[in-house]
């Protein structure tokens, strides 16, 4: 019987591979660069299956010229690439990878929070530069990040292992999200809910956690960046549109703020130029979730997916679970 086709646009790691190989017939894009458009919507046309990345939006366009198609799945917990009302209209499942990337996310907003707070960038790039004339009591004097008041903004499973972080540096932590969770898990990460309001008017450290919805889209522009003290430092690692760049640009050249970290970008892969000729931001290339370890498990939680859906089982990340059978829907 022949097998079902799939279609991987990246080359993934061993182990997905492993998953993927057993079961289907796999065409892998392995170029350096991404794939093209072009390209994507010829390869997928006779495709039961794909696994794609972030870079590459699953949407009306590709879910019409793909018709024998059943499965979308992105390498990624962020899904704003995939249209999912269009693919539940396909009868397209579509797939992310939550759970697995929460700590190593956190790290990464942890670790760009500190440089900015710290001014480890500066630091380093004077040494590199040849030029450091030795120790000196006033020199590169940051700003500490123990103790402070750390602002979360979406407390799902990334904003909590911010959290869990903070209790390690003795910070008061706050947190905003459209849900108030239950006072188990506050008591458990040591978290005040308050106001959007009242987070921006008392955090140091404001860190970004959210997806990226018509409601998040640009949540920090200049009116609410105008709210933070100026002595405080925002860190965005969710999407980079959540964050008005011109907005933060401006801020950051007027001392409306005192720094920003971030990992993601309003227009990827550019970044304005403004940010980068500033000193007081850290700017790291999107790479949050980037270990081996754990981009490793976003790729097996991808192929697993895709094998459980034709294996007639509910696919473990599915997010429009109504385009399963009574069945499948049913399994948890
Ligand atoms: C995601 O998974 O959404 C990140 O942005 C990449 O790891």
């Amino acid at each position: 019987m022949a097998r079902p086709k799939v279609l991987v646009t990246h080359g993934l790691f061993e182990a997905a591979r492993n998953l993927l190989e057993k079961n289907f017939e796999t065409d892998y894009w392995t170029e350096h660069d991404h794939i093209p458009r072009e390209e994507l919507l010829k390869r997928v046309a006779d495709k039961d299956a794909l696994v794609c990345l972030l870079t590459e939006k699953v949407n009306e366009e590709l879910l019409a010229v793909a018709p024998r198609l059943r499965i979308a799945a992105t390498v990624s917990v962020g899904f704003d690439n995939l249209d999912v009302p269009a693919c539940t209209r396909h009868k397209v499942a579509a797939t992310n990878t939550p759970g697995v990337l929460d700590d190593t996310t956190a790290d990464t907003a942890w670790l760009i929070m500190m440089a900015v707070a710290r001014r480890l960038a500066e630091a380093e790039a004077w040494l590199r530069a040849g030029t450091w004339p030795g120790w000196d009591l006033d020199q590169l004097c940051g700003a500490d990040i123990w103790g402070k008041t750390l602002g979360i903004v979406g407390f799902g499973r990334i904003g909590r292992e911010m959290a869990r972080r903070a209790k390690g540096f003795r910070m008061r932590t706050l947190y905003h999200d459209a849900v108030r969770v239950a006072s188990e898990i506050e008591s458990k990460f040591a978290a005040e809910f308050v106001s959007f309001d009242r987070l921006l008017l008392e955090s140091d450290f404001i860190t970004l956690h959210v997806p990226l919805l018509p409601t998040t889209r640009h949540l920090m522009n200049a009116q609410t960046l105008a709210k933070m003290k100026r002595s405080a430092f925002l860190v965005n690692t969710s999407r980079g549109p959540v964050v008005d760049e011109a907005a933060l640009a401006e801020a950051l050249k007027a001392g409306t703020i005192a720094g920003a970290a971030l990992d993601v970008f309003e227009f990827e892969p550019n970044v304005s130029p403004e940010l980068r000729a500033l000193k007081n931001v850290v700017l790291t290339p999107h790479i949050g979730s980037a270990s081996i370890e754990t981009r490793t498990r976003m790729a097996v939680v991808a192929a697993d997916n895709v094998v459980a859906l034709f294996e007639g089982r509910r696919p473990p990340t599915i997010l429009n679970p109504e385009v399963l059978s009574t069945k499948q829907a049913a399994q948890s």
